[in-house]
């Protein structure tokens, strides 16, 4: 397992650019075997989920090739055979593979894990979107064979706007005769994205970005080209950061329609910072107010910036509360946080009160799950000392580069096998 050791206290500055969304890149990838023949996504984080989606993909006899940022696969002679378990449950967005597969084959078989460690994280509604397109669905264990003679576009109404349900039923909804719509579905950009793609391909997909979306399947399909956004959620990390230990800190790639409630937050909270076309400059905030976050689904507050917030707000002066609603398990950064000197409180699965401001020290901790792993990273940073965080490939995962980004703009930070 890797381990990244950091020297705190260091100011950032300089200038960092956001990678592409994991979110995205990670549903684009299953979502390229809808093409004709070929695809190319550009903008492609490096990130280990990536790697696991390429190897699924060439165990399909997808030929993928790596040039600079893009990716250009060829799936002229896919197979669909069965997705071995060892691959498939070494990350959720596998799940992606079910609605591809169904459209272009009538056929999946693939186990799923269940939850992680940030909470159940169920897809009843994934497969009740399947069942309602008409496919039948057995489950042994968490091995999961879906199968659909014929896919019949309808009218469908989502329980929760999940993300995951509504990315798997649009590319389902590819391969269903007449038109599906999504009634209730999520907003999050990755949804846009994802859907750009198939439109690419020549596929009907109209009111993506609101609860609303219709889709209908084509005759002719084309082949699929499309750019990754730039990562929201990396992007809110960094600005995190700069808001804790900035100067002049520019960070490129910025969409603020895509992190309106984090700024509106930092805002509310007495962060300043300027946006020039795509670029933030930000600096480091000298009286970080206490406040009150729920997260919530797009546009509120993101769930994944709850516990890089959580940091931040450990330097606020007096008592914030962050309500998570979206997970039931994912505040336990928290515990190696007050190990490091914080005061924070969980009052509830959903409820956590941090107390500021207070002086951080670095010590050994461990990275539970990816963001909460940048929490940690974060502490770390603003940190008096050195701060080591075991298994720290969980943040590898979504952050692309990590230790090479903050090194080039100040951070004294190594990251050793
Ligand atoms: C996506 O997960 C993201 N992952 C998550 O980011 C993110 O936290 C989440 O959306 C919410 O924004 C990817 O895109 C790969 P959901 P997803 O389906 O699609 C419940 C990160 O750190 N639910 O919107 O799984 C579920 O239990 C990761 O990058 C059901 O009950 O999220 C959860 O409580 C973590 N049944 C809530 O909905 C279902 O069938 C949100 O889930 C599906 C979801």
């Amino acid at each position: 397992m890797s381990k990244i050791t950091i020297e705190g206290g260091h100011q950032l500055s300089g200038e960092i650019k956001i990678s592409g969304a994991k979110n995205s890149a990670v549903a684009l990838l299953p979502a390229s075997i809808l093409a004709n023949k070929k695809s190319v996504i550009y903008n492609v984080p490096e990130i280990k989920d990536i790697d696991y989606l390429i190897k699924i993909m060439e165990l399909l006899n997808c030929k993928i090739e790596h040039k600079e940022d893009a990716l250009y696969i060829d799936s002229s002679e896919i197979k669909n055979i069965p997705i071995p378990e060892e691959l498939s449950v070494q990350m959720r967005a596998s799940y992606y593979f079910m609605g591809a597969l169904l459209a272009k084959f009538g056929h999946v078989e693939i186990s799923f894990p269940g939850g992680c460690n940030i909470g159940a994280r169920p897809i009843d509604i994934h497969i009740k979107g399947f069942e309602e397109l008409g496919a039948k669905v057995e489950i042994n264990k968490n091995r999961y064979s879906i199968t659909a003679k014929k896919l019949i576009g309808k009218k469908i109404y989502f329980d929760f706007p999940s993300v995951g349900a509504t990315i798997n039923i649009m590319l389902a909804a590819t391969g269903a005769e007449g038109t599906t719509i999504i009634e209730n579905a999520a907003m999050e950009p990755e949804i846009v994205n994802v859907a750009s793609f198939l439109i690419n391909m020549g596929f009907k997909v109209r009111g993506a970005g609101t609860k609303r979306i219709e889709i209908e399947g084509c005759p002719k399909v084309k082949d699929g080209v499309i750019e990754v956004f730039p990562d929201r959620i990396e992007c809110g990390t960094f600005v995190i950061m700069g808001a804790l230990l900035g100067n002049n800190l520019k960070i490129k790639g910025i969409i603020k329609e895509h992190i309106e409630a984090l700024l509106m937050k930092l805002t509310e909270i007495g962060v300043k910072y300027k946006i020039e076309e795509d670029v933030m400059t930000i600096s480091k905030c000298e009286n970080i107010k206490p406040t009150y976050i729920k997260t919530l689904v797009f546009p509120g507050f993101p769930t994944d910036l709850q516990q890089p917030m959580t940091t931040l707000l450990t330097q606020a002066k007096g008592k914030s509360i962050i309500e998570e609603t979206l997970y039931e398990n994912r505040f336990k950064n928290t515990y190696d946080l007050n190990r490091m000197g914080a005061i924070t409180n969980v009052l509830s699965l959903h409820k956590l009160e941090i107390t500021g401001p207070r002086k951080l020290k670095g010590t050994k901790v461990i990275a539970t799950d990816l963001r909460g792993g940048a929490s940690l990273l974060i502490a770390g940073l603003i940190a008096e000392g050195t701060t080591e965080i075991e298994s720290c490939d969980v943040i590898l995962r979504g952050y692309s580069h990590i230790t090479s980004k903050l090194k080039s703009i100040g951070a004294k930070i190594e990251i050793t096998e």
